[in-house]
């Protein structure tokens, strides 16, 4: 019985009981007061969350996406710009990009933490670009646009490592935006600096999502904006409302992109819980490591020692993938998969140009990583069943190569 009861790939039910009338509070609280958009629970949260990530300001928004789009018109990047990412992220990273009016472009990310590799960035810079004189900007040789913005993208709750990424950027004169949407609350150790820092409070923006099923997460959509520039968190206000700047009064054309009052009084409850939440993930990763140390045929997540990773997905990664995870699901344990297709291969990404081989890293990784279960709630018992599970598939896959071996040395 135990052993067929399905382990979810996340459990989004459990934390929402635990939590229910704190959260129905919050509900109640827009009802008697009406204040649906903007009002003391968008403002509250905005505070609470800018001081939770060691930033200035946060500006609350509809999604993790709007959040992109407004910090990285916000900061400066202008339509015809080229913006830098990586392909191994989620296809939003780059939408809000395209939607900025920019064109992303991509360098590869670093094989052991999947996050951008500095190395490739500073390639990039230097043998693709060149100084424009006359604007003192970067320009890219072949396709002639200015390179004015890089997104590290701070993937499965792992920081980017930041320090050589805001070198190169200053270097180059770009803008940084952190993609933190699935990074709440992680840190990086700066050397430069000589301290932890949170996500959301090194580049000069950041965006954060707070989809249902993120470290923090609303009963909806929602997103922020996190930044220690003023002008940034200005520009982004009045982005995410219509572009005016007091009521009828449009400095630009904007968006409807707010963060509605119920959903940030939601956020407060949970933010409070965050760091218990985090917390229990990095002890699950911890259980997970220990298990996953003495099996040479699965690849546990890096975490260097700059970072301190809060697991929004603990990702492994092996040769035979979809084996593993056909294995996995028959035994009724569920898993992921973020992401099966690198973004410079995707249909949507055909106008740029690329090929399979483009950005091998991130190809390689498409192909072998598996998110394993992953919230803090997840029992030790369960996550023994899993590594269990994948021991008895590597066996079994071993036994099979085996006798495989031994027949075709017979019929020789
Ligand atoms: C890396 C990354 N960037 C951006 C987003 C977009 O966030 P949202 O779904 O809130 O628009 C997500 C959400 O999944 C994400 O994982």
């Amino acid at each position: 019985m135990t052993k067929n009861r399905p382990i979810p790939f996340v459990d989004l039910v459990t934390p929402h009981i635990e939590l229910q009338d704190e959260l129905v509070a919050a509900f109640k609280t827009a009802i008697r007061t009406a204040a649906f958009i903007g009002g003391p629970a968008v403002e509250g949260f905005e505070r609470e969350f800018a001081e939770y990530c060691g930033a200035q300001h946060c500006v609350g928004v509809s999604s993790g996406t709007d959040a992109l789009r407004f910090a990285l018109t916000g900061a400066g990047v202008q339509p015809g710009d080229i913006v830098l990412t990586v392909p191994h992220t989620f296809i939003a990273t780059t939408e809000a990009i395209s939607q900025a009016g920019a064109r992303p472009d991509f360098v590869d990310v670093d094989a052991r933490t999947y996050t951008m590799d500095p190395l490739k960035l500073r390639q990039y810079m230097e043998t693709k670009c060149e100084l424009d004189s006359r604007t003192g900007r970067y320009v890219h040789r072949t396709l002639g646009k200015p390179v004015t913005a890089v997104i590290p993208v701070h993937l499965y709750g792992q920081t980017a490592d930041m320090d050589p990424i805001l070198e190169l950027a200053d270097r180059f004169g770009l803008v940084v935006i952190e993609d933190a949407c699935q990074a709440h609350g992680a840190e990086y150790f700066s050397k430069k600096e000589n301290r932890w820092r949170k996500a959301g409070s090194m580049g000069h923006a950041a965006a954060f999502s707070f989809y249902p099923g993120k470290n923090l997460g609303a009963c909806g959509e929602g997103g922020a904006i996190t930044t220690n520039d003023e002008k940034v968190a200005r520009s982004s206000k009045m982005l995410r409302d219509h572009g005016q700047s007091r009521k009828y009064h449009h400095e630009i054309e904007g968006y409807n992109g707010r963060l509605d009052a119920i959903q940030a009084g939601i956020l407060s409850v949970k933010l409070r819980h965050l760091t218990e939440w985090n917390r229990r993930r990095q002890d699950a990763a911890r259980r997970y490591d220990d298990m996953l140390s003495s099996f040479e045929e699965v690849i546990a997540p890096c975490q260097p020692e700059w970072s301190r990773s809060v697991y929004h997905l603990y990702v492994i990664r092996v040769q035979d993938r979809e084996g593993l995870q056909k294995y996995l699901t028959e035994a009724h344990i569920h898993t992921g998969i973020h992401y099966p297709v690198a973004l410079h291969l995707q249909h949507a990404y055909a106008h740029l140009g690329y090929k399979q081989g483009d950005f091998p890293v991130s190809e390689k990784a498409a192909s072998e990583i598996l998110s394993l279960p992953m919230y803090p709630q997840l029992e030790p018992t369960d996550q023994t069943r899993v590594i269990q599970t994948i021991l008895e598939f590597l066996s079994q896959s071993a036994n099979l190569r085996e006798s495989t071996e031994t027949l075709s040395l017979r019929s020789v």
